[in-house]
């Protein structure tokens, strides 16, 4: 049988250890209790941040009652206080599913050097670029990032497919992205990344006929699966031109459906148009990615 001295020798002497360990397991309990208790009664005060208390001088989390009510004003009239909005879950899924793939991390790349557009949305132009049937138009491109993301995906589809960017081109002055020259640094980036080949580039304001001839010399009609607008904020007309070169079924992304600061006056027309062809049944509504990038779908009407 061991003695003491064995038992001291291999931490056991004194009061055993499970007596002890139970001991600090009734202090830790206490001191938990204590601890809850605490956090219960300051549960109220916190509550009341949230409500609207005003003595809240270090408060961080609650919003601001004008926020708020801005919030709801823009909520309303976006139409998205109802649940009933919630729908088209196909296009989140393929962006939830590329968000945790490496081409996420090559877009955000792509998003930092070129591109005023939020990753998500040139994650949708990457996955709309490969599944979609047929070619793509985009009108916009600036210094290339959303036509980059659409010609990864066009390539990736492995079929071959024509892409036109219209780009009026001049000087570009964003606060993080400028440029003296915007088609000369679009046809260089397209050069630097290994993509010139799969872009046409039709330099010229998209309305202006012959920028419009020559972007159908580049396009069969009815040949167009994908359309991307991100210009100055015409929808309508460019739709009106542009249509016979749409498939029956025709992708449609188009950029400041909703913006603030410097986009807000584009967004203001660009929602109106939108809304306009979305109430006729020229364009289905699919989703809304990004910073306020609207994503649907043009439709063909046949003739009865
Ligand atoms: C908001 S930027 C496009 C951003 C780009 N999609 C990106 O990924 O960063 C708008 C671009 O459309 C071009 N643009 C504006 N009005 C145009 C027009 N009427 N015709 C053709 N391009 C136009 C501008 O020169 C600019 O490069």
């Amino acid at each position: 049988m061991a003695d003491a001295t064995d038992l001291k020798s291999v931490g056991l002497n004194g009061p055993c250890r499970f007596e002890s360990g139970h001991r600090q397991a009734r202090a830790n309990d206490t001191k938990r209790r204590t601890r809850e208790k605490e956090t219960a009664m300051k549960v109220p005060v916190k509550l009341s941040k949230w409500f609207g208390a005003k003595d809240r001088p270090n408060d961080v989390i609650s919003l601001d009652p004008a926020a708020e009510v801005e919030l709801e004003r823009v909520e309303k009239l976006y139409g998205i206080e109802d649940p009933s909005c919630l729908r088209s879950a196909a296009l989140m899924k393929a962006l939830m599913i590329h968000r945790t793939q490496p081409i996420y991390a090559q877009l955000t790349t792509l998003k930092r050097k070129y591109s005023m557009l939020h990753t998500d949305v040139l994650a949708v132009l990457y996955y709309l670029g490969k599944r979609t049937e047929g070619n793509a138009l985009e009108i916009g491109p600036y210094l290339g990032g959303s036509t980059m993301a659409t010609a990864i995906g066009l390539r990736a589809s492995g079929r071959p497919r024509a892409f036109v960017t219209v780009e009026v081109g001049g000087e570009g002055k964003h606060p993080t992205l400028r440029s003296r020259d915007i088609v000369q640094d679009l046809k260089q980036n397209l050069v630097d990344n290994g993509l010139s080949d799969f872009v046409e580039v039709v330099v010229g304001p998209v309305l202006e006929n012959e920028t419009a001839a020559r972007v159908f010399q580049c396009l069969p009609a009815r040949s167009v699966g994908l359309l991307t607008i991100d210009a100055d904020g015409e929808v309508q007309t460019v739709l009106d031109l542009y249509q016979e070169l749409l498939r029956d079924i025709c992708w449609v992304v188009i950029d400041d459906y909703y913006a603030v600061a410097m986009a807000k006056e584009k967004a203001a027309r660009t929602k109106l148009q939108v809304d306009a062809a979305v109430a006729k049944g020229d364009l289905e509504e699919l989703g809304f990615y990004g910073w306020g990038t609207w994503v649907g779908r043009w439709r063909r009407k046949i003739a009865a």
